[in-house]
């Protein structure tokens, strides 16, 4: 059976050789979507913004962004800040069509362009994928909770090819199945994929000592600058565990053959062992452009996207195994991945509130991924077959975990 989904091949036509793509990009002014924006405007030749989505959070930021990239659409997702925009906007003599709401959000990711790339934060990512696969767009997708809290909607719709990578992990290990040539394209061939983690900011503590460690501990992550909650996510490493739901629905990979080991230098950015006992690791220092530049020319390279290892200087990486006693996030993920349906959207939708909570000082470090798994295990589990079914199945766990994390 083939490996799926990241498999664009020159001789089937899904990519060209030269890269000239026109970019939608939802999410633009998060810590992924200015990553992105960078790696555009450093090749004016080969990539070109069509359309920015966002929030409404920042909206001077977005309105610069349209400036700088003349997209022809600009959406925001909280349409009371559509006078706000459409005012910043004409301050800077942009002319672009405003779309407002979810809907116009959604609407962006429709927008006729080469690739969108879903940087939005959330399981509320969920509606622009499933619009973008609809519509027949390529994605590339930084948004992993709309693949695992919609897992078998995004899996029917997804066509070989269609979806792409950008998580670090998952582009890398596209990567290792890509550079084993025919290899690579056979899932017998594979024994492991095998997911790093950096361990975070409290990597090595006991359970004990992680019972008061503050938000602010927790958003000092030690390799990678990224947004507020997948910070937090990558402390308890839940974050961890969404990437080991993401890769078994990426490659078709039992969760029995995706092994978790941390790897703290964060420059091995995930591995695959093959059946005849060979691995192949693809290494670069931590810099998100490289994946992104990527999954936007996927599978050509952008030149000079990152800076590359110094295989002149001295280096050391170690790996160690998990601790499952400290981190049970991942195990936890396993549990809820391998029930499969709708039982993965309740674990994100839970996570997310009691990330929430733990941030606003309401819930301790442990009870994040304690309160997981106790709104886990109170969830019926059903198919995940419609799109409402997996929204009730997240509201059901919001609702579950506030009330959970009201009475911490
Ligand atoms: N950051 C990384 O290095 C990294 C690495 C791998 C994977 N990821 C994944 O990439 C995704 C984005 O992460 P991030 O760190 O970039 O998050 P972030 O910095 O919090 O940015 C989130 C973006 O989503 C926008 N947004 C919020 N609600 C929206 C809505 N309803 N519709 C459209 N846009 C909305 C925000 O707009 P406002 O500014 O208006 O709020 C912002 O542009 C997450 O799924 C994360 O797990 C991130």
């Amino acid at each position: 059976m083939p490996v799926r989904h990241v498999y664009g091949t020159r001789e089937n036509g899904a990519v060209q050789p030269d890269i000239t793509r026109s970019v939608v990009l939802l999410g633009s002014t998060g810590s992924i979507g200015t990553q992105s924006l960078d790696v555009i405007a450093r090749n004016p030749q080969s990539l070109r913004v069509v359309a920015l989505a966002a929030g409404g959070g920042r909206i001077d930021l977005l309105a610069r962004q349209a400036a700088e990239f003349r997209p022809e659409v600009v959406a925001v997702a909280d349409p009371s800040a559509v006078p706000a925009l459409k005012e910043a906007l004409a301050a800077r003599g942009v002319s672009a069509k405003v779309l407002a709401g979810p809907e116009g959000v959604a609407e962006a990711a429709t927008w006729p362009c080469d690739i969108v790339l879903n940087g939005v934060t959330g399981a509320l990512g969920l509606t622009s994928t499933l619009a973008a696969l609809e519509a027949g767009r390529t994605l590339a997708l930084a948004n992993k909770e709309s693949l695992i809290v919609g897992g078998p909607l995004v899996k029917r719709l997804a066509k070989p090819g269609q979806l792409i990578p950008v998580d670090s992990e998952h582009s890398a290990l596209a990567q290792c199945l890509w550079a084993a040539g025919p290899a690579g394209q056979d899932a017998a061939a594979v024994r492991k994929l095998i997911v790093t983690a950096s361990g975070g900011p409290f990597r090595g503590r006991t359970r004990e000592e992680l019972g008061d460690v503050t938000p602010e501990q927790a958003l000092a992550h030690p390799t990678w600058s990224m947004g507020p909650v997948i910070t937090v996510n990558s402390a308890t490493l839940v974050n961890k565990g969404l990437e080991v739901i993401e890769a078994h629905l990426l490659f078709d990979i039992g969760f029995d053959r995706i092994e978790v080991v941390v790897h703290p230098q964060s420059v091995i950015h995930s591995m695959v062992e093959f059946v005849d006992g060979s691995t192949i690791a693809q290494a670069s220092p931590p810099d998100m452009r490289l994946p992104i530049a990527l999954a936007l020319g996927w599978p050509e390279r952008v030149p000079g996207a990152a800076v590359p290892v110094d295989w002149t200087a001295a280096h050391t990486w170690t790996f160690e195994p998990l601790d499952e006693e400290a981190f049970p996030s991942v195990a936890l993920a396993r549990h809820v991945g391998s029930a499969g349906g709708t039982a993965p959207a309740v674990y994100n939708a839970a996570n997310e509130v009691c990330v929430e909570a733990f941030m606003a000082g309401r819930l301790p470090f442990l009870g994040i991924v304690d309160t997981v798994a106790a709104v886990v295990a109170e969830h019926d589990v059903t198919g995940a077959g419609s799109v409402e079914e997996v929204l009730a199945a997240d509201a059901w766990a919001r609702a579950r975990a506030r009330e959970l994390t009201a009475t911490t």
